[in-house]
Parts: structure tokens; C-alpha cells; sequence
């Protein structure tokens, strides 16, 4: 396999990390401005089509009826999101994309004493809003396999008394999985007073049988909270809808600091989608993955190595750095993934249509003359 060779990241790890996070959203946000008509957006990992169509109709209907909330009708929208899962009500916070639940996380579960505990890199929501709380945060390198160390992120835990763990499966930026084992390893070894929160956004994407959901740990009762998103296979990014899977009692102490309830407009559109079955996930799955195919057999022709990638997304070696190959990819109509530093020569590229990557392989090869 033509994977990425370990040293690289070791050492990129080994050198330290600094805190990037608003330097990374000035650049995403100047190449937002500067992005012209007809730009490729593979910077996001969102996904290429939207709403189903059955979804597009229940939300042009609920517009009309958005001047109220609908209190009434949010306890069949949480019984709506809870089938997903075979989950009751009760095991489920619903907020404004998973990011508000992740932050609900950190809000109950962390404290200056209590860390947010994770590998790194991985998505920086809420390792950043413990950080700006004053919380404590520790990020361990990730291991030769590009995972989570889970020996040492409960060994932190263990250290301090506990706090909450967070792994993101499949990784963002990585793209790889964590092995099921090595959860089940870690749930079996949570020390006291210590949550797990498993972050599976892009867990949809997976066909690898090495893992797999840890919800049923949260039907076990286990200390495990598992976040999931309607903002990529379901192609609502927009409409703002992700949930939070957890015992009963975990989701109470996260529920004071939601905003609200969600829109009308968002809900309607998410439980006219879920409506449809498990097919539409399987077939965009399907459909995603032929395209990530071609991508990585073009990696490899263009010998540019490549984390094993398991989510709409891949992190490869360009050999070049980002800073450079960025704004020269975007003047020719490709918005590609932020810096993710200490990688600086590490492009994430969001899986689009087949028509956009044709035009991502193209520039790609003229910018780096491969
Ligand atoms: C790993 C991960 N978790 C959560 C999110 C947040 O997504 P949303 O708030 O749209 O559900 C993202 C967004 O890109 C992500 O990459």
C-alpha cells in the first residue's frame, strides 16, 4: 500500500504544536472571499449533493410556518432522530450540528481541573472552546497507525482525577479509523469520573469492518457519549442538525447548555430524510467511495502517499507546502483543505462530485508538475 510513511508525522508531532485555530480561520475565510464563480469547494468535507428530495419539500413547507417554534412537535422530532439508532428520546440531545453538542460535552464534563483529553491532530471544536474556557487540554501525539494512543489518553485521564476523552472516528484531518478493539479496550478501562466521547461524523463513510459505532456502549450504560451529524452523508450542512447518544443521566447534565430548540425548517427536512430508510445513507456511501477509489489510484500513480482514508475525505503528502499549494490550486478554481500545522506539506481534499475531482486532478498535477 502506498501509504504515508510514519516518520514524517512522528517528527512533524515530535516538533510541537502551536495554537493555529484563528490563524486557520482567517485563511479559510480569505480563501472563502477570494474564491471566484465556479470554484470547487473540497475544503469542508462536506457532501456534494444536499437534501434528499423528499427532505427539499418538507422544508419549503415548514418555511411557511416559521413563525412559530413548534414546541410541540420537538418530541417527535427527538423520537425521529432516537429510531435512528434503535435509542429512545431519552438518550439523545439534538443541537444545532454536533457542534453544539460537543460543546454541550465540554461544558459538563471538563473543568481547569478535568481535561479535555485527545490525539492530535483531530477536529479542534472542543479541545479549543476548553481551552478558551480555561480548561485544561491535553493532546497526545497520535500513534504509528495515525490513532489514538487510547493506553495513554486513560492513563491522562487517570492522572487527573478523570475528565473527558474525545476520539474522532474516522479522524479529522486523518481520515483513518480506530480499531474497534482498541474502543473496546478503553470503555473496559475508563477510570473514574472519566467520559468517553466518540465523535463519529464521518462514520457513515466507513467500510472498513476494523471498527465500528460505539453506541452500543451507550445501550450498554456505559460511560460513553457518541456524537453523530446530519451535516455530511445527509447533505445538510446548512440546516444545522447533529445529536449527542448517551445514558440518560450524561445527556441531563449536558442539557443546560444547549441553546434551544432547533428550526422548525431543519427538523422537517431531517425527519422527512431520516423517513427514507437506511438507503439513501447506503447509496451516497456507495456512490462517495467510487469516486474515493479514483482518487486514490490516482495518488498512487502520481506516487504521493496517502493515509488509509475511511471518511469523505483524504490526507495525502504533497511534498510542497500547503501554504503554497493552496492559494495556487484555489487560482485555478479548487478550494482544497486548510493547513492543518505542524503538516505543512499535508493537503486534506474533500471527496466532491466526479466532475469536480476531474478538475482537482487536473490543477493538482499543473500546480505540483506531476
Ligand atoms: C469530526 C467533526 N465533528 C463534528 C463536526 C461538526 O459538524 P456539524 O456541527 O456541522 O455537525 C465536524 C465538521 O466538519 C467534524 O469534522
Amino acid at each position: 500500500m502506498n501509504r504515508l510513511s510514519r516518520r514524517g508525522f512522528a517528527g512533524l508531532v515530535a516538533a510541537g504544536f502551536t495554537e493555529f485555530a484563528l490563524a486557520q480561520k482567517a485563511a479559510v475565510d480569505a480563501m472563502n472571499v477570494v474564491g471566484g464563480k465556479g470554484t470547487v469547494w473540497l475544503n469542508s468535507n462536506e457532501f456534494p449533493e444536499g437534501p434528499p428530495q423528499p427532505a427539499l419539500q418538507a422544508i419549503t413547507r415548514a418555511g411557511s410556518e416559521a413563525n412559530r417554534y413548534h414546541f410541540p412537535e420537538m418530541p417527535k422530532f427527538y423520537q425521529s432522530v432516537a429510531s435512528l439508532e434503535g435509542l429512545k428520546s431519552e438518550q439523545v440531545l439534538v443541537g444545532e450540528g454536533s457542534t453544539e453538542t460537543l460543546h454541550c460535552a465540554v461544558e459538563a464534563f471538563t473543568s481547569p481541573k478535568h481535561p479535555i483529553i485527545c490525539g492530535w491532530p483531530t477536529f479542534e471544536s472542543a479541545p479549543e472552546l476548553a481551552a478558551a474556557q480555561g480548561h485544561a487540554v491535553v493532546k497526545l501525539p497520535l500513534t504509528s497507525n495515525y490513532t489514538s494512543d487510547v493506553k495513554r489518553l486513560a492513563a491522562e485521564a487517570q492522572k487527573a482525577g478523570g475528565g473527558l476523552i474525545y476520539i474522532c472516528n474516522p479522524n479529522n484531518p486523518t481520515g483513518n479509523i480506530t480499531p474497534k478493539q482498541d474502543i473496546a479496550w478503553l470503555v473496559q478501562n475508563l477510570p473514574a469520573n472519566t467520559v468517553l466521547m466518540m465523535d463519529e461524523a464521518y462514520l457513515h463513510f466507513n467500510t472498513s469492518s476494523d471498527t465500528e459505532s460505539s453506541i452500543k456502549y451507550v445501550k450498554d450504560g456505559k460511560n460513553v457519549i457518541v456524537m453523530r451529524t446530519f451535516s455530511k452523508i445527509y447533505g445538510m450542512a446548512g440546516l444545522r442538525v447533529g445529536y449527542a447518544a448517551a445514558r440518560p443521566d450524561l445527556i441531563k447534565k449536558m442539557e443546560p447548555f444547549r441553546n434551544a430548540i432547533i428550526s422548525i425548517v431543519s427538523a422537517r427536512g431531517v425527519m422527512a430524510a431520516i423517513d427514507m430508510g437506511p438507503k439513501l445513507v447506503d447509496e451516497r456511501r456507495a456512490k462517495m467511495v467510487n469516486t474515493r477509489n479514483e482518487l486514490v489510484s490516482f495518488l498512487k500513480q502520481k506516487k504521493l502517499n496517502y493515509i488509509d482514508p475511511q471518511a469523505n475525505f483524504v490526507m495525502f503528502d504533497m511534498k510542497k507546502d500547503i501554504k503554497d499549494v493552496g492559494p495556487a490550486m484555489l487560482a485555478k478554481g479548487v478550494a482544497v483543505g486548510r493547513p492543518f500545522p505542524p503538516y505543512d506539506k499535508m493537503m486534506r481534499i474533500t471527496i466532491g462530485t466526479d466532475a469536480e475531482m476531474a478538475k482537482f486532478r487536473t490543477a493538482l498535477s499543473e500546480v505540483l508538475g506531476v
